[in-house]
């Protein structure tokens, strides 16, 4: 977003530190404006008369003192960013400027640096404001924000939440479906908060082998255990100053749980062989397709943890629930895949886009993406045609939903989503038998969590002990399987 710079007035009855702020703020930025006022009524005319967005104020001026005029300022522009200079020791009036909601101060005589961050944080704030009132202007035809994109009322909602938690560090909790974009939309807050300078770090605790888990989470002192060779610095701090994005939080272990909580609580880690608390200024982000509120009430998932991470929530519904998404997002990808795929698809034809209209998108915008770059490949013209799409798309196959079979099942509903022909392929063995009786078994295992669920009406420990398997072993299961978000979207969906 282009912007213009911002306006600065330096008040001060000293000309000499009126000079010295100048120059270091030219050194800074050479396109700021700046102005210059030697008290307070003079300052508050300049602001009167002209859209500075950025003040840097004296205290003890005459004529008027800086606090009047900070309080005359705000009254005629309550945005205004205010930065205060006091003399050292007069912590005090600096503390009650800010009560008042003066933005920041520094001190005299200078410590150039501590001017440096200060004035760049206030100009950072300055240009965010800009950047929202811009958006704000934009809104009505607002399709995108970053690399999100959704005309649905649901995503135009979702757009405003976002822009709500950007100048803030507001933790955020996204949950939805897996492939509705929640990692997106965490970024999508990263690059535009006023941590984006900093670094996003992911972290999805589910790929991390549990060994390695504390050690990549909180890093670790060389010589700490045996192949510690080094020092190492863990995703937590590494995200300091910046964003913490964990990701799949559902799934995360219950020791884990506990350490994470003692992060967010204290904001500070120890190093792995070190017991020296580190503190991080950490901004975090979690995302889920799990029901952590149900988790809770379950024992699954620490609850004052939940709290803690569900400050601001964002759910993301479904794409067969937002379905005038789907027309935008199709031309997105389109536009998106042209140069990369070598295809010149200029339109989808009506009876495709029905189609495309019509499927219930159990994989959500990541399999709409993937079926849209599918079809680019398999078209020879510029149009996308219905025999372009796959067959579950066109519906000429049982459309597989994530929804659980009605009682009394058979096998076709326990191997529905199985590709059975490639299991069952003789011609091409590329598929080796280990992973063939994997697949099979993983699919008659979920079947069976499933309909046991069923059959308890949900209840754990009944269902554990039917199957034969320890609760704990019962709740991975349904981790892997993905049985957390069918049980959430059965509710969601008041069956
Ligand atoms: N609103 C959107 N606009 C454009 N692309 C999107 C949107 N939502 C999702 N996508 C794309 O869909 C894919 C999946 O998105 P993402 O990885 O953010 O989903 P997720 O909710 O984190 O999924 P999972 O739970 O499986 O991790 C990505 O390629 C992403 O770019
Ligand atoms: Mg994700």
């Amino acid at each position: 977003m282009p912007m213009s710079a911002p306006r600065i007035l330096l008040v001060d009855d000293e000309e000499n530190i009126r000079f010295t702020l100048r120059e270091v703020l030219r050194r800074e930025d050479p396109t700021y404006q700046i102005d210059e006022a030697g008290d307070g009524a003079e300052a508050l005319e300049k602001v009167r008369s002209a859209p500075y967005s950025l003040v840097l104020m004296d205290m003890r001026m005459p004529r008027m003192d800086g606090m009047a005029a900070f309080r005359a300022m705000r009254a005629i522009r309550p945005d205004l960013i205010v930065v205060f200079i006091t003399a050292h020791g007069t912590q005090r009036t600096a503390m009650e400027a800010l009560q008042a909601g003066a933005y920041d101060y520094f001190t005299k005589p200078f410590d150039l640096t501590e001017v440096r961050v200060v004035v760049r944080r206030a100009v950072e704030k300055v240009n965010l404001l800009q950047q929202l009132e811009d958006m704000r202007r934009t809104q009505a035809q607002r399709y995108s924000f970053d690399r999100l994109i959704g005309q649905s009322a649901a995503m135009q909602e979702i757009f405003g939440l976002i822009e709500r938690v950007l100048d803030n560090d507001v933790t955020v909790l996204i949950t939805g479906e897996s492939g509705t974009g929640k990692e997106l939309i965490a970024t999508a807050i990263h690059n535009h908060s006023l941590r984006r300078s900093q670094s996003l770090v992911k972290v999805n605790t589910v790929a991390i082998p549990e060994a390695l888990l504390e050690s990549e989470m909180f890093g670790h002192e060389r010589g700490s255990f045996t192949g510690a060779v080094s020092q190492k610095i863990g995703k937590v701090e590494a995200a300091d100053n910046g964003t913490l994005f964990l990701d799949e939080i559902g799934d995360m272990s219950p020791p884990l749980q506990a350490k994470l909580l003692r992060v967010l609580q204290e904001r500070e880690i120890e190093r792995v062989g070190s017991n020296k608390p580190i503190s991080v200024d950490i901004r975090v982000i979690a995302a889920t397709n799990c029901d952590l509120a149900k988790m809770v009430e379950e024992g699954e998932f620490r609850e004052d943890l939940y709290y803690r991470l569900n400050v601001l929530p964002i759910h993301v519904p479904p794409l067969r629930k937002r379905r005038d998404d789907i027309p935008v997002l199709i031309d997105h990808f389109i536009g998106q895949y042209n140069p990369r795929l070598r295809r010149t698809i200029s339109s989808v034809s009506d009876a495709a886009l029905q189609k495309l209209l019509n499927y219930p998108w159990p994989g959500n915008i990541r399999e709409l993406e993937n079926t849209v770059q599918r079809a680019m490949l398999m078209a020879s013209g510029t149009s996308i045609e219905v025999e372009h799409l796959p067959p579950s798309v066109r519906g000429d196959q049982p459309v597989v939903t994530q929804n659980l079979a009605p009682p009394g099942g058979d096998g076709a509903e326990a191997f529905g989503e199985l590709d059975l022909a490639s299991l069952l392929d003789t011609e091409d063995f590329s598929q080796s038998l280990a992973d063939r009786l994997q697949l099979l078994g993983d699919h008659l295992e979920k079947y069976l969590i499933r309909r046991a669920l069923q059959k308890t009406s949900g209840h754990r420990q009944e269902t554990a002990s039917l199957l034969g398997i320890s609760r704990k072993s019962l709740h991975n299961k349904m981790v892997r399987y993905g049985l957390f978000s069918e049980e959430r979207d059965r509710a969601a969906n008041g069956d």
